[in-house]
Order: C-alpha cells, then sequence, then structure tokens
C-alpha cells in the first residue's frame, strides 16, 4: 500500500486544532510531537498511519476520514462557508476535521437530513447522476394530491429540463387543501420536489428529507443536531458505493425495467 506523507501542520489543521498559522505558532512554541521527538518546522512530513502526535502533550488521534449524520434546520445554508448566512459546518462540534462538506444540498428551507464527510469519493459516488441513489422526503403540499400526481410522478413528468424527471414513488399520506405525501426521487436535481409539484400545481410548503440511500436520518436527532455515523451505517454506505455500480433503471417513456450503464 502507498504511504501518504502529509505536512504536520496541514494534518493538525485538517483536524481541527487551528489554522496554519496557529499551527506554525504551537510548533515554535515545542507544543507539537511526532512519535516523541519535538518537531521544529511546519513543512515536516509525517505517515499519519504509523506515526503518533501529541500536541501540548496530548495525543492526537487520527481519523482519516470522518462521517456526521445532521438533522439540518431550516434557516441555513449546504455550503462549507457564506459571506452573510449560517451554513450546516457551523452546527458540527467544533473538535472536527476542518476538510468537512455536505454531500449534495437541500435548500435553506429544506429540513432533514445530511451528510456530512471528507470522503470525496463516496460523495461523488452517492451524488454520480448515474447512480441514482433512492432519496425520500416528507412533504406538506398545497393543493389536493391525487392518484393522477402519482401515475405522473410514477411515469417522469417534464419539469421543464432536457429531459424528464426518472420514475419517482408518490406515497400520499393525507390528501386535503394542504397534503401530505412522502416522495422517493432517484436524482437531484435543483428544487426537484418544488418543481415537480410545480409542475402539477402545487406548492411545496414544507419540506424534509428522510434518507438518502440506505441512510435514515435518526429520530432521535432533533433540527440543528448532528452525530457521527456508526460503523454499520458507514459499512451500508460503502456497500451502496459499490453496489450500485451496475443499476436497473426503469424507461420513462415504457415504465419497463432496463439495464442501466455503469
Ligand atoms: N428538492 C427540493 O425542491 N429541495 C430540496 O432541498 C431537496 C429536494
Amino acid at each position: 500500500m502507498d504511504v501518504v506523507m502529509i505536512r504536520i501542520d496541514k494534518y493538525l489543521a485538517d483536524m481541527g486544532f487551528g489554522t496554519r498559522s496557529e499551527i506554525k505558532k504551537a510548533i515554535r512554541q515545542g507544543l507539537v510531537a511526532i512519535d516523541s521527538n519535538v518537531v521544529r518546522k511546519p513543512e515536516e512530513k509525517l505517515d499519519p498511519e504509523r506515526q503518533k502526535v501529541s500536541f501540548a502533550g496530548k495525543s492526537v488521534t487520527y481519523a482519516a476520514l470522518e462521517y456526521y449524520m445532521l438533522h439540518k434546520p431550516a434557516g441555513v445554508v449546504s455550503a462549507t462557508e457564506d459571506k452573510k448566512e449560517r451554513t450546516v459546518m457551523d452546527l458540527l462540534p467544533k473538535e472536527r476535521r476542518k476538510d468537512l462538506f455536505p454531500v449534495g444540498r437541500l435548500d435553506k428551507d429544506t429540513e432533514g437530513l445530511l451528510l456530512i464527510t471528507n470522503d470525496g469519493s463516496m460523495a461523488h459516488a452517492l451524488l454520480s447522476p448515474k447512480k441514482h441513489v433512492d432519496k425520500t422526503y416528507f412533504a406538506r403540499v398545497r393543493g389536493w394530491v391525487t392518484e393522477e400526481d402519482r401515475i405522473a410522478f410514477r411515469k417522469g413528468i417534464d419539469i421543464g429540463d432536457e429531459k424528464q424527471t426518472l420514475p419517482a414513488e408518490l406515497t400520499i399520506l393525507q390528501a386535503g387543501e394542504e397534503s401530505e405525501i412522502r416522495l422517493t426521487i432517484r436524482e437531484g436535481r435543483f428544487h426537484q420536489v418544488k418543481r415537480m409539484f410545480e409542475a402539477v400545481g402545487k406548492e411545496v410548503v414544507y419540506l424534509k428529507r428522510l434518507s438518502m440511500g440506505p441512510l435514515t436520518l435518526d429520530p432521535s436527532l432533533s433540527a440543528g443536531n448532528s452525530r457521527q455515523l456508526t460503523e454499520e451505517e458507514i459499512q451500508a454506505l460503502q456497500r451502496q458505493c459499490h453496489f450500485i455500480s451496475s443499476v436497473y433503471m426503469t424507461d420513462s417513456r415504457t415504465g419497463e425495467d432496463k439495464k442501466g450503464e455503469k
């Protein structure tokens, strides 16, 4: 296996020990050691898998990849930074790696499950338009949601993009002046759920993501809170990422299943 050496100042910054300049200062003060040898230069490199680092006498536990489940509240943006708005990153614990990012976006007013990680290849696999990872939402919709809407969503509808949406599974939980529904989509187009309802003359007034692939929002996590994923959850996501390299897609014209491309 390849040995990946990284600079000690980057390693400590990624692990959340401060900015690069704060870390340089700590190094000058002799607070950082690799394998019990005090580090003198910020450009000194180490093998994080094999060497042990300490900061101010405390040993640093290295986690190459981190995975958080956030129950995103309304009112924060799905970005790593923003000049004006509070971001989902502001809701994570302070002592975390600094190279984390949200996997995809939820609108500012959407709540629910958001995966935050620094695992770029997992994020890529989950977001790839070819992989069709299921995303399930709960929504309150202004207007009477009908069986015709269910059939239309099942066939795929025109939301003004080049292509129709892929078949989506609509469950009507309660139909009325304001309806409650659950919807599973297999894409992640911009404002997709809202635009699908707009296309059938209705308005989403509340939207919450319940699941993404095998990952389900933990009901004990209230809005604004996060936790690290369990080992089982990480493994389920990894399985999904490997497994979905060959998927079955449904032909949007005929409604028949056909073998999808990689
Ligand atoms: N669809 C939307 O319209 N908004 C979201 O935030 C997610 C899916």
